[in-house]
């Protein structure tokens, strides 16, 4: 049975915000216990409804809240305002960390490679030859990059320690690419970063810069219905790679099976990084199950899991080979 809305705020509030924006959580809390702002949740289509999306859309409208009252007071007061950007908008935060968890395995593949990020947003993903790494102390990566991305690492990696990743071509397909020379789209990917996370802004203004002079191509469109097309563009000399980060969770169970089909037919590599529960396939495969606490990513290489990682980057937890 799907979750209600209040559920879901709830949810919101105990397994993704505690512990990482003491303000989403306070947000995501009352929500789930006010009549108004559910009823209005209600007169809006089931995608529209996420917690990320009305608190992002609020402080679109207003600036960031005191506390609930404020924020309260500022849906209520600009309804149709905040209503209208969760109609325009999506949720379509772009994570460059989440590149820490992807980097070791796009070494460990034949150089150079063709990079095909599907719901790419941005594509601050499709850059993670432009960002260095430190791996508990362990450089890699463009080590003189002006963004250089923390992770903590537990458990043996099957990888070796990543050499240099060489990409010949990359692009990405997005319902509404973003567009990091846009001020508005800017606006908005600066507003999906939660309040209190002022290193994760510091590193999203870092990746756009490096971004801006030469930004990925993102094709506008849905990721079944231009994958082969878009893939067809790879040069045949280098590794094609297809790969997304916290993306299939939108998509609807039939749309993720087709794209599964359709990423094995490409004959080229895979890469998942996604909530446990969206890919069945690689769920199959996990030895042991994700924390319950937190929002986690399974990391998977041709359907293979190989890792847990960190929702926003940050960690990556290396299961077993
Ligand atoms: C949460 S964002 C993640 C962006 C990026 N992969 C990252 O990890 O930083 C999800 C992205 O998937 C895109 N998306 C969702 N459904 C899609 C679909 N059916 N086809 C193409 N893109 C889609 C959204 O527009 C959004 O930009």
């Amino acid at each position: 049975m799907e979750p209600t809305i209040a559920e879901e705020y709830r949810r919101f509030a105990s397994r993704e915000a505690r512990g990482a924006s003491p303000l989403y959580e306070e947000l995501a809390s009352g929500v789930a216990g006010d009549r108004d702002l559910i009823a209005l949740l209600y007169g809006l289509p089931p995608a529209k409804r996420q917690p990320n999306l009305l608190f992002a859309a609020a402080r679109y409208v207003a600036g960031t809240p005191a506390d609930y009252q404020g924020f309260r007071r500022t849906v209520l007061d600009h309804r149709d305002a905040v209503v209208a950007t969760m109609l325009s908008r999506r949720t379509q935060t772009n994570e460059p960390a989440r590149c820490a968890a992807l980097y070791p395995l796009l070494a460990s593949l034949p150089q150079p490679l063709a990079l095909l990020e599907a719901g790419a947003s941005a594509g601050l993903c499709l850059l993670p030859d432009r960002y260095g790494y430190d791996y508990d102390g362990r450089l890699a990566g463009a080590v003189d990059s002006p963004l250089r991305l923390r992770c903590r690492t537990e458990g043996g990696s099957r990888f070796a320690e990543p050499g240099a990743v060489s990409v010949a071509w990359r692009a990405g397909i997005d319902l509404n690419p973003l567009d990091v020379n846009d001020p508005d789209d800017v606006r908005w990917l600066r507003t999906l970063v939660w309040p209190e996370q002022h290193d994760r802004l510091r590193r999203l203004d870092t990746a756009i810069d490096l971004a801006r002079p030469d930004p990925p191509r993102v094709v506008r469109g849905d990721l079944n219905a231009r994958l082969a097309e878009v893939a067809a563009e790879a040069p045949a000399d280098a590794t094609l790679v297809v790969y997304h980060t916290a993306v299939l969770y939108y998509v609807p169970d039939a749309g993720r099976a087709a794209f599964v089909a359709q990423v094995g037919r490409l004959g080229g590599h895979w890469i998942s990084q996604e909530d446990p529960g969206v890919l069945p396939s690689v769920d199959a495969r996990l030895g042991e199950r994700p924390p319950a606490d937190v929002v986690t990513y399974a990391l998977a290489l041709d359907g293979r899991p190989v890792a847990f990682s960190a929702m926003h980057g940050g960690w990556v937890r290396w299961l077993p080979a």
